[in-house]
């Protein structure tokens, strides 16, 4: 199923792709190999499993569904996404240079400036990816990778990744898209030049916030040895994904389209409510790609389908009144994390993005002031009354 299934509709591969019934019992749902270990059958031969760190057949029905999924050559299943980014840099040689976009999430952040920056000598620049200018000016002959979000956490910025890809192929630089926000039924990286896709499975692509995970999906246009190097890293620092974990992820990935249409659907309703209502309500900015006035809609218009279930505004007030919003909130659970049948709300310069500077938050827009709403699937008619009680 897995080669064939690219002519298949994403709804029908999110259920398929990478499976067959099994083939001793007919069960339809796989199987899950708890095993840690493989008999052999002598020196050398096995049935092509040996250790489970290395590979498991539970974890591999699940890539070749992720794989699938992202248009990718393959995908890898690791414990978390953080476990996933960390990997991809081991793919860099100590003391290369990586372009990031400058509004990214703080434990990427985190991994890159206060990590890999000191134990891997990364020269670390933060570039705006949404001006194309100015990743022309940031590259220098040691660039070696360019690493960005689209939409972007928390600010929900966009990103042209076609011609971030093409410039960035060019000058024979890696590029990295972190697709946790859009998930592939959105927003398919590969398919527009990028090399490697990130996600912080633990999102979208679990969707009902009960286990953490990572992927990592790689580009037919790459050569395999670049996905070997990648599964040898893997082993090498042991970041593999669980094979009970595998199973509920790949039973979360076939419900990814409907959950998809309804996350984005409220989404929608609930931008265009606040827009409409942001004076009573005391919305000093709202960030959503869907409203015809962001800055990135035109990119987000081609390059997604649906514009995520992700925003962020400013409330007048300060951080006293984020803060007594974010409480009045009855179905926004004040928690972090995003991508789940729940909504929740959370605030990025105390939680998600403490770690980065002040000082370079509020260059960016990450102020006391601002929420960020990850909107689920509830009835909207039922969230908007939420957001009216909490704001008004
Ligand atoms: C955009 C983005 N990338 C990566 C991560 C890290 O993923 P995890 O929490 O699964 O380690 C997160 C977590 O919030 C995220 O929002």
């Amino acid at each position: 199923m897995a080669t064939k299934s690219n002519q298949l509709g994403f709804e029908t591969r999110a259920i398929h792709a990478g499976q067959s019934p099994c083939p001793l019992t007919g069960a339809v749902v796989q199987p899950i190999y708890t095993t840690s270990t493989f008999a052999q059958d002598g020196i050398g031969e096995n049935k092509g499993y040996l250790y489970s760190r290395a590979k498991n057949p539970t974890r591999d029905v699940l890539e070749a569904c992720l794989a699938d999924l992202e248009s990718a050559q393959a995908a890898l299943a690791f414990p978390t996404g953080l476990s996933a980014a960390a990997t991809i840099t081991e793919l860099l040689d100590a003391g290369s240079e990586v372009l990031v976009h400058h509004d990214l999430y703080g434990g990427i952040y985190r991994l890159f400036t206060h990590v890999k920056s000191r134990s891997a000598g990364l020269l670390v620049k933060s570039v705006n990816f949404s001006d194309i200018e100015a990743v022309k000016a940031a590259m220098t002959p040691q660039t070696k990778m360019m690493w960005f979000e689209t939409p972007s956490n928390p600010l929900l910025e966009i990103v042209d990744v076609e011609t971030v890809s093409a410039i960035a192929r060019a000058a024979g630089v890696t590029t990295v898209c972190d697709n946790t926000f859009a998930s592939p039924y959105c927003q398919r990286p590969i398919e527009m030049g990028i090399d490697l896709v990130l996600h912080s499975a633990t999102k979208f692509l679990n969707g009902h916030s009960d286990l953490l995970a990572g992927v990592v999906a790689a580009s037919p246009h790459l050569e395999t040895t670049v996905v070997e190097r990648l599964r040898f890293l893997q082993n090498s620092v042991g970041a593999v994904l669980d094979p009970i974990s595998c199973s509920t992820l790949l039973r979360s990935l076939k419900t990814l389209p409907v959950r998809m249409d309804r996350h984005l659907e409220n989404a929608a309703q609930i931008a265009a409510f606040l827009k409409g209502n942001q004076g009573r309500l005391g919305i000093e900015r709202l960030n959503f790609p869907g409203l015809g006035d962001h800055p990135g809609y035109a990119i987000a218009s081609r390059q997604m389908k649906g514009y995520g279930s992700l925003m962020s505004f400013e409330v007048s007030g300060g951080e006293a009144r984020a803060n007594r919003v974010a409480q009045k909130m009855n179905l926004f659970a004040f928690a972090v994390s995003l991508g789940g049948v729940e909504s929740l709300v959370q605030h990025p310069a105390s939680m998600t993005h403490k770690i980065v500077p002040k000082k370079q938050r509020d260059a960016l827009g990450i102020t006391e002031s601002l929420l960020r709403l990850s909107v689920g699937i509830e009835l909207c008619s039922d969230l908007i009354a939420d957001l009216e009680q909490a704001l008004s």
